[in-house]
């Protein structure tokens, strides 16, 4: 890792968690458990790579970081963790290790943490209606977040994140296939790390040109994403981790490796991030931050 991705995955980090802490209730709001859960999950240490995915997008259109885009990053790290609480479920993947910590349900009970990921989603979108940016760009946000993390209304659009969840839990112990793979991937991960990307550009303003670069991007960055994870949860330890490493494997998820074997899954996840670069090459030197990002989604080791 670069000592500039290192800079970036830092700032971005602080500027996330200071934000985060001014708009979640504190751990002494009635009722206590619900709040104490939610803070549970959403401060145990994620590398907040939405968050900073959104602000460096901004960064791009605008040449700066715009004025609030801070509480834009948490509301979409609200809505990760909420599925990150939600995808550790007993009735889900049954995970009681989570960023290097026992998991919601596991410290809070079932219930509760499945209150605490609705109310993040909830919260999430409190945070994203009060915006201060244009009225207009707020409402687009609202509309590509939720389009981005649902079902696929009417089968018009393609599955979002919750479409992507449900066939991941469906398609378990059924060996998959390349075409099915690729649509769990794209919905269940792909659609929220796109429209973050998106969301960014738009909070700055970004022309409907601009937003369809940067959507492109965002579509093959994450994808790629989802790659590695299926490769990480191979070749690494519990411990780099900080969730269950070989999981995917126990549970026969369809994962891609599972599909095309662990080196052709390094090789197609390595040829996306240069497909998307390709998508940033109107934006010059401005996108270099994003440039580093998406080298870095790629060659994490957790
Ligand atoms: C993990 O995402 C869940 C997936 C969508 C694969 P991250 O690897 O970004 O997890 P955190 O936020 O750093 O914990
Ligand atoms: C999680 O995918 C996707 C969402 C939470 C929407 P995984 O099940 O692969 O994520 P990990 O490996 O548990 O983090
Ligand atoms: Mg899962
Ligand atoms: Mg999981
Ligand atoms: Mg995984």
């Amino acid at each position: 890792m670069t000592d500039s991705v290192q800079q970036l995955l830092k700032r971005g980090a602080g500027r996330t968690d200071e934000a985060m802490e001014h708009l979640l209730p504190g751990p002494e709001t009635l009722p206590h458990s619900i709040h104490r859960a939610m803070r549970h999950s959403v401060f145990a240490g994620g590398k907040r790579l939405r968050p900073l995915l959104a602000m460096e997008a901004a960064r791009t259109i605008a040449g700066d970081l715009p004025r609030g885009v801070e509480d834009l990053g948490c509301a979409l790290e609200m809505i990760h963790t909420y599925s990150l609480i939600h995808d550790d479920l007993p009735s889900l993947d049954n995970d009681d290790l989570r960023r290097g910590k026992p998991t919601c349900h596991v410290v809070f009970g079932e219930a509760i943490a499945i209150l605490a990921g609705d109310a993040l989603q909830t919260l999430a979108y409190e945070t994203l209606g009060k915006l201060p940016c244009d009225p207009g760009a707020a409402i687009q946000i609202v509309k590509e977040v939720a389009i981005a993390t649902g079902t696929g209304v009417g089968g018009a659009l393609p599955p979002g994140m919750i479409g992507g969840q449900v066939m991941d839990i469906e398609s378990e112990g059924h060996a998959p296939t390349a075409d099915l793979v690729e649509a769990i991937h794209r919905a269940k991960t792909g659609a929220l790390i796109t429209v973050c990307i998106v969301a960014g550009g738009i909070y700055a303003g970004a022309s409907a040109a601009q937003v369809a670069h940067l959507r492109a991007f965002g579509e093959r960055a994450g994808l790629a994403f989802q790659i590695v994870d299926d490769i990480l949860d191979v070749t690494q330890s519990s411990e780099e981790l900080g969730k269950t490493a070989g999981k995917d494997t126990a549970t026969a998820k369809a994962t891609w490796p599972a599909v095309f074997g662990l080196d052709a899954s390094r090789k197609q996840s390595d040829a996306l991030i240069t497909d998307a670069f390709a998508e940033l090459d109107t934006f010059g030197a401005s996108a270099d931050s994003l440039r580093s990002i998406a080298r870095y989604l790629v060659e994490r080791t957790h």
